[in-house]
């Protein structure tokens, strides 16, 4: 599909392969667990262009869905293409009810929200990563069978990782070089209380945020500080001299968007945002959060964020919870999705 490779096998599929192995011999060992395999494009890095496309399944039945699965999963150059699924794909069409993933429904509006349907939720969600929005374009413009656009919006992030607002994004995600840690919380594994064809993949939340950049551009550097909890140019975190990953909750004001969302678990989440500019007054942020419990991860963080300083100047109009599909499994011809097609 692209550069990266194409699978990764989990830590969890791979202890399974070597508690098998060490179980040779022994007549009573049980069958061995496939190894989980992830699409590319979960764990970074990120890339300076970005699209988000949502579809509505036009396919009729399961040997249709499976053409459409298929035909995005051939291999596009120079980008990075990553296929999801909305809670709509499992309603009645392919009969596939007993198989969507537990936690997978319609995203339900939140406090803060003022959402347009024409920009929230789809059947199916591909996101492509590329170095250039020309490379992004292409990987969107190959045919496909069975799909019908329903939005799309077309991302950036800068060299520094700064947002619109001026502040860096990422220091508080958790270290996606940590396989362990990938397998706790971005990853499903086999003991989730999920359909099999699950394990491997990963939970999507998607918000489509509008920044008020006028209201934020009339603000002083030290305002905006408390609103993040964080400096805006060192990115040190406010009651904190240096940066060493820690963070002084009590020395952050109580609505300060770092507190509230450290103190409600969002080092649970891994986020990835890029910015967005659709015309001179709409601009803002394309916020993305992969997690392996969509009710401990983003739910969590999106309640105790309730009330935050932030709240003044962002306006959540979009986006949709997805359910990433897992990857081909190495050495498989299988393609993106194969699982879910056989399953139930
Ligand atoms: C337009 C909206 C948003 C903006 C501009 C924004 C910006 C930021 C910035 C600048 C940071 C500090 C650097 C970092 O750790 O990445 C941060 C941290 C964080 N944000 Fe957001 N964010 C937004 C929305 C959200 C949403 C919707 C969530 C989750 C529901 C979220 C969860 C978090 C978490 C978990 C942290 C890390 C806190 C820690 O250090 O433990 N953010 N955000």
């Amino acid at each position: 599909m692209d550069a990266e490779p194409v699978t990764e096998i989990g830590r969890r599929g791979f202890l399974a392969a070597i508690a098998v192995a060490g179980l040779a011999g022994c007549t009573t060992a049980p069958p061995p667990r496939p190894a989980a395999a992830h699409q590319p494009g979960v764990l970074g890095p990120g890339r300076a262009a970005f699209t988000l496309a949502a579809f509505d399944v036009q396919a009729q039945n399961r040997v249709e869905l499976a053409d459409t699965l298929r035909a995005l999963s051939s291999p596009v150059p120079n980008a990075s293409v990553t296929v999801a699924v909305g809670a709509s794909l499992f309603k009645d069409r392919f009969d596939l009810y007993w198989s969507k993933p537990r936690q997978l429904e319609r995203m339900p509006e939140f406090r803060n929200d003022v959402l347009a349907p024409e920009w929230c939720h789809g059947d199916l969600l591909v996101q492509v990563l590329a170095d250039t929005p020309e490379a992004a374009r292409a990987a969107l413009a190959r045919p496909v069978p069975g799909l019908a656009p329903r939005w799309r919006i077309d991302g950036f992030q800068s060299q520094d990782s700064r947002n619109l607002f001026g502040f860096r994004e990422g220091a508080g995600n958790p270290d996606t070089s940590n396989a362990a840690a990938m397998d706790d919380l971005v990853w499903v594994g086999p003991d989730d209380d999920e359909p099999e064809w699950c394990v491997g993949g990963s939970y999507l939340v998607v918000r489509l945020i509008r920044l008020a950049m006028p209201t934020w551009d009339r603000k002083t550097t030290e305002e905006q500080e408390q609103v993040f909890g964080r400096r805006k140019e060192s990115d040190i975190p406010l009651g904190k001299s240096e940066k060493d990953g820690g963070l002084d909750l009590p020395k952050m004001p109580v609505d300060a968007h770092v507190r509230r969302a450290a103190e409600s678990g969002g080092r649970r989440i891994l986020r990835r945002s890029y910015s967005y500019r659709r015309s001179a007054e709409d601009t803002g942020q394309i916020f993305t959060c992969y997690q392996r419990d969509l009710k401990r991860g983003f739910e969590t963080v999106q309640r105790g964020l309730a009330g935050e300083a932030l709240e003044r100047y962002v306006m959540p109009f979009g986006g949709g919870y997805f359910f990433v599909l897992p990857g081909p499994r190495t050495g498989t011809q299988e393609y993106v999705g194969q699982r879910l097609i056989n399953a139930g």
